[in-house]
């Protein structure tokens, strides 16, 4: 179906796991996907697979954490295609120790890449949605942002704070017609996870998960199809989980 027709969308950390596959999901619903990565190749690799089937993409570089590169990107896209209707925060990092263990420095990674990348890639396309009067926001977020998850410390505090910024913002734009909306994903296989799942064990994981399995990307990538259509539009500031009923908040 292509319920997402001309619609743009922008999905950051795009390059490989849960971001490319939303990537591929909303490009196969009809819109026109700006790939972002901080990984040149694998951004314009994604956007290539795109093409190759029929769809509008762009790979394009740019460090989320930082505002004025985020900026280019947008202005970038603009000039292409317009401004973006779709934005979805997906890039996200996590330092895997115990917070004793932490440094500063990984504080900084886990926070700026989940949190402020979120606040940058917000603050550069707001204004465009608020003047077209219409927009999704959709960040991925972590159940370890809501229940806590040991060794992930400063990963869950800085999920947590995408969702309460997510749930202040839903009510800034909710005038504008701008859903913002959450999903917390449970362990979903992708390459990011491949080190966590050898060191706790896949088969002793997977005993905790109600569905005695971990996510598939596609699973979150469903999730964002339904907060972009437009038939959610009177859902915003929510988190949802997908988790196979891990996390039944
Ligand atoms: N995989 C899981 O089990 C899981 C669980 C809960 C939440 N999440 C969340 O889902 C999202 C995607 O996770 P994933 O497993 O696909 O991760 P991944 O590590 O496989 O992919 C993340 C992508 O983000 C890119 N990236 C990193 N820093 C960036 C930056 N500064 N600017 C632009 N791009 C950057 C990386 O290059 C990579 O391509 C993250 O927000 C993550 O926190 C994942």
């Amino acid at each position: 179906m292509m319920r997402l027709k001309n619609k743009v969308a922008l999905v950051t950390g795009a390059g490989r796991g849960i971001g490319k596959e939303i990537a591929m999901a909303l490009a196969r619903e009809g819109a026109i996907v700006i790939i972002n990565d901080i990984d040149e190749t694998s951004a314009k690799e994604a956007a290539k697979e795109i093409q190759a089937s029929g769809g509008t993409s762009k790979g394009i570089k740019a460090d989320i954490t930082n505002l004025e590169e985020v900026q280019e990107m947008i202005e970038k896209s603009k000039q292409e295609f317009g401004p973006i209707d779709i934005l979805v925060n997906n890039a996200g990092y996590w330092t895997i120790k115990l917070f004793k263990d932490t440094t500063p420095s990984d504080w900084e990674k886990d926070i700026g890449i989940c949190f402020i990348g979120t606040l940058n890639c917000c603050k550069a396309v707001i204004e465009d949605m608020m003047e077209k009067k219409s927009g999704r926001i959709i960040n991925i977020v972590s159940d370890a942002g809501r229940i806590g998850e040991p060794y992930l410390s400063v990963y869950s505090g800085a999920k947590a704070a995408v969702i309460g910024f997510a749930k202040a913002l839903a009510k800034e734009l909710a005038r504008y017609n701008i859903t913002v909306n959450n999903i917390a994903a449970g362990v979903t296989k992708t390459p990011g996870v491949e080190n966590f799942l050898k060191m706790v064990g896949e088969e002793r994981l997977v005993k905790a998960y109600p569905m005695r399995r971990l996510g598939k990307p596609e699973d979150i990538a469903n999730g964002v199809i339904f907060f972009a259509l437009e038939e959610s539009g009177y859902i915003t500031g929510q988190t949802i989980s997908i988790s196979g009923g891990y996390t039944t908040l």
